[in-house]
């Protein structure tokens, strides 16, 4: 997968490029550095203003090289020479413009990021990203954001750095520099047809990277779906997971063990459940819950009026039989941190029948009370199947565990509102945008009324 990311100065590129690579287990490329390194290179020759031409060759002798750091900088070298903060200065910054105007330094740089593209699953960030070095990118965003705010956050940035500036300075030099990308002959800065343009003007990064990683998740998803949508749809009435997820005995077993279970843990836990009259009798239904222990899935299953099919971490089924017990009540495995289409088609699947998905959209177990990051990509399937989320916290669960067993806790199972699919009329990043907001807000109110009931 290639995600291009464009935009003027100060739109949030790179912090969102950078997160969003790293959440998807991506590699990030800031093209924008290799200009910037290219200008340092130049005014160092002499190059600037008179030469630059000449530049073009400095560009295809540079050995440019990459390093992630811990915190957000990437750091750059030009062979073992850093110059990870030089090429952030003010003087660069004022002439790298003009060097990177220069036709045959584009067509050195843009070269080497096809290079970088044509070995996949990457990020890349800059102003022609999506017109020119890969028009062909699986998710193209064009990010903008008002003068005065790109300038803030400049302003930010540098601050971090330790360096000062004007604000008036910085929208200056910005609105200089802006002219001078978009009004350029060559590979002016300009949005992509088939971009999604994102005003990030008031959003947060948090709300900007929700927006782009579900616009790649989505597109990860339609990959599966072209290859593996059945053609024709199941007759109603009929499970077309029956063959697929489900076992003969999947229905007593599962059954039995949620027959056994539901009642002793309402006595060994005291278990409360509360806001079950949301759930809907019939029809498709994502279950949405938060993650404190390996049992919530028992917890949520033994309150829930039906049937569930939870989507698991792959790692359960290393252990066969717990492999097969889990797979006989209906779970199916997913593995985290990379585009399993089998997953994917799974929970649609499940969806397509009318049953229930059950999913643990933060991901991983929190220790926290808090509720951890959604991963935008849980929207994906009811958004996809048009079907309602009903949001779910569970109480406790971390304790029993924890107590091992000996002072049980009371465990709460606290079901939501089912939440609408958001309105088709908008386009497709807000509609994620709202369902995970959406999400995020009536999952923080349960866990409100949990700590205030407790
Ligand atoms: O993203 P940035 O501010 O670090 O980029 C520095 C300069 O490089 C910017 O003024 C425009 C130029 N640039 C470009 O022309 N094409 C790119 N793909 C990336 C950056």
């Amino acid at each position: 997968m290639i995600i291009a990311i464009d935009g003027p100065a100060g739109s949030g590129k790179s912090t969102i490029a950078r997160e969003v690579a790293k959440r998807l287990g991506m590699r990030y490329l800031d093209t924008g550095a290799m200009y910037r390194t290219i200008t340092l290179l130049a005014l160092e020759a002499g190059l600037v203003p008179e030469s630059l031409p000449a530049a073009a060759a400095l560009a295809a002798a540079t050995p440019l090289r990459f390093e992630a750091r811990s915190d957000d900088l990437t750091r750059v070298f030009v062979g073992e020479r850093e110059v990870t903060d030089e090429i952030r200065g003010r003087v660069v910054s004022q002439h790298v413009s003009a060097v990177s105007a220069e036709p045959g330094v584009r067509t050195v740089l843009s070269q080497k990021q096809r290079e970088e593209a044509a070995r996949g699953d990457v990020v890349l960030e800059g102003r022609d990203i999506g017109t020119v070095v890969v028009p062909g990118a699986d998710v193209k965003v064009f990010l903008t954001a008002s003068i005065e705010e790109r300038a803030r956050r400049r302003r930010l940035q540098l601050e971090a750095q330790g360096i000062a500036q004007p604000l008036d300075e910085l929208v200056a030099d910005i609105a200089a520099r802006d002219a001078h990308d978009s009004g350029r002959a060559v590979a002016p800065l300009r949005k992509a047809e088939d971009a999604v343009e994102i005003d990030t003007t008031g959003m947060s990064i948090e709300q900007v990277i929700g927006v782009v990683s579900a616009l790649a998740e989505e597109k990860r998803a339609a990959a599966v779906l072209a290859v593996t949508r059945p053609a024709a749809e199941a007759p109603p009435g009929k499970w077309p997971i029956s063959r697929l997820v489900r076992s003969p005995l999947d229905n007593w077993l599962y059954r039995l063990a949620y027959g056994i279970i539901p009642p002793l843990c309402r006595v060994a836990f005291r278990m409360k459940i509360v806001g079950v009259e949301h759930f809907p009798p019939t029809g498709a239904v994502v279950v949405a819950c938060n993650h404190r222990s390996n049992l919530d899935p028992f917890f949520l299953g033994s309150a829930c009026p039906r049937e569930i099919h939870f989507m698991a971490k792959a790692e359960l089924w290393k252990f066969k039989p717990v492999g097969w017990l889990v797979s006989m009540v209906g779970t199916f495995p997913v593995n985290r941190g990379e585009a399993d289409r089998r997953a994917v088609k799974r929970a649609l699947e499940i969806l397509s029948g009318g049953a229930i998905l059950g999913l643990f959209p933060e991901g991983h177990r929190q220790r926290e009370r808090e509720l951890g990051d959604i991963r935008p990509g849980v929207t994906l399937f009811s958004l996809r199947e048009g079907v309602v989320t009903i949001p779910v916290v569970l109480e406790n669960t971390d304790q029993v565990v924890r107590n091992h067993f000996l002072r049980l806790p009371r465990v709460v199972v606290r079901f939501g509102p089912p939440l609408e699919v958001p309105h088709r009329h908008l386009p497709h990043a807000e509609r994620a945008l709202v369902a995970s907001e959406r999400l995020v807000e009536a999952m923080g109110n349960l866990l409100h009324a949990s700590a205030e009931s407790s």
